[in-house]
């Protein structure tokens, strides 16, 4: 099978290496991939957003499969454009059509959704720029902090936590009248804020049935403690301790299957990830799960340390997504523990250099690199962006996981590097 994989981030690289593992698979091709891609397949200069690109490559290419990585191209609708190609429609894609990506792209409509299907979430209220007026009164009867969200997808950067009204009361302007995030915050979602420890759990459905994936947490913040700036995310844990039995279940039964039935209910195809951000909050009955946003795809870098835990063949699950026969496979899940820390640019969220020559790949001991923001520059593999590479070592407990990501972190070199070295520690005495 010839596979047409789109993204060039870790999240990217850590399926290019589980796929290239595949029987299954005669040739991968990463559009528009990095530095490290080319060990798994062959890197396609097109930009994921260029569909007619892409059309031509998929047909020209005899592509079989096509697996989206970021969100973008599944909001703006690449699923549909397949479907409505006549030489497309029977290629398979793995990510929702735009009408589920929804859940992504509008904070409002996946917070409609929730309601619908009664899965647990913050209480909220929506706004648009007509309403500013009734927000700005909505927030003085409100508790603080106060979460504000612009509906659309703002790169990551749309999520407001105001500790004071006057703070939010200006941000609340700022996005709905001088339009901070553009379109994106023409509509904002005013949330409740929620306490306890974030978790991410993956699930990978065909519409109609479902596999529960490896959980993970993210390490969201640039400092040591998780503290400082919001990143993309400087690291992750798989599995998280907390995220027993016990808990999953609840997951499962309120939040899991509601959103596979409520998906039919709706009549809304889906066939690809389903990403939940969940705050477990502490309740005299145990962690109680809420969810804090769904995403359409991976997390990145939480995938670079759910796919190596995966032990089944990846294709193999796709195949099952693709022709509605997941339920007929079997998932097979390592228990050992999987950490990943990720290695960013100096400077990173803020401003960073990029074009610093990298080192030291070859020395890992106990880890796979997966390439982020890097480049091939005549041979010399450069920094192409804020987080750089993600180092992830899969071993038989936390503690060693920890270790020996994080050594191997330090045996890769660029000028002004910077990694979190307490990736994983806040698990270690739960
Ligand atoms: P998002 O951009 O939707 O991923 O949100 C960014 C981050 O904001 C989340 O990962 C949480 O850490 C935080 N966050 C979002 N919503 C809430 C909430 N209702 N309560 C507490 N924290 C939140
Ligand atoms: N790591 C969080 C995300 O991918 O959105």
């Amino acid at each position: 099978m010839n596979i047409l994989l789109l993204g060039s981030g870790g999240r990217e690289s850590a399926f290019a290496s589980k796929l290239a593992q595949s029987p299954k698979l005669t040739q991968l091709y990463v559009a528009p991939g990095n530095a490290g891609t080319p060990a798994y397949g062959k890197n396609v200069n097109l930009r994921v957003t260029d569909f007619e690109g892409i059309a031509d490559f998929v047909l020209k290419n005899d592509i079989n499969m096509l697996i989206v990585g970021p969100e973008e191209p599944l909001v703006k609708g690449i699923h549909d454009f397949f479907l409505n190609h006549p030489d497309l429609k029977d290629i398979p894609v793995i990510g929702p059509q735009k009408e589920g990506a929804q859940l992504e792209g509008s904070k409002d409509f996946s917070k409609q959704f929730m309601i619908r299907h009664k899965i647990p979430t913050a209480a909220f209220r929506s706004f648009t720029k007509s309403e500013l007026e009734e927000g700005l009164k909505y927030l003085e009867t409100q508790k603080l902090p106060i979460v504000l969200k612009a509906d659309g997808l703002a790169a990551g950067k749309g999520v407001l936590i105001c500790e004071t009204l006057e703070d939010a009361r200006k941000e609340l302007k700022a996005m709905l009248a001088d339009a901070k995030f553009g379109e994106a915050s023409s509509t904002v979602v005013i949330e409740e804020f929620l306490t306890g420890i974030e978790l991410s759990v993956f699930v990978l459905t065909d519409g109609k049935s479902y596999k529960i994936l490896p959980e993970a947490k993210d390490y969201k913040r640039i400092g040591e403690g998780d503290t400082g700036l919001n990143t993309g995310g400087m690291g992750s844990i798989s599995p998280v301790p907390f995220a027993d039995a016990t808990f999953m279940k609840k997951v499962e039964d309120r939040i899991i299957i509601p959103t596979i039935e409520g998906l039919k209910k709706d009549n809304i195809p889906y066939k690809g990830f389903i990403f939940i951000g969940l705050m477990a909050s502490e309740s005299p009955q145990g962690k109680e799960p809420h969810v804090i946003e769904y995403n359409v795809r991976m997390g990145d870098p939480e995938t670079e340390s759910v796919i190596p835990r995966i032990e089944s063949d990846l294709i193999d699950l796709f195949e099952g997504v693709a022709n509605q026969t997941l339920s007929e496979k079997k998932l097979k899940i390592s228990g050992k523990t999987a950490a990943t820390v990720m290695i960013v640019a100096g400077g990173y969220p803020g401003e960073y250099l990029k074009g610093k020559p990298i080192t030291g790949i070859e020395n890992l001991k106990h880890s796979t690199a997966f390439h982020a923001g890097t480049e091939l520059d005549n041979g010399v593999v450069k920094s192409n962006g804020g987080r750089v590479i993600a180092i992830t070592s899969l071993q038989d407990n936390l503690f060693d996981a920890v270790q020996c990501a994080t050594a191997d972190a330090g045996r890769i070199y660029f000028d002004a590097r910077y990694f979190r070295t307490d990736i994983g520690t806040d698990l270690m005495n739960l």
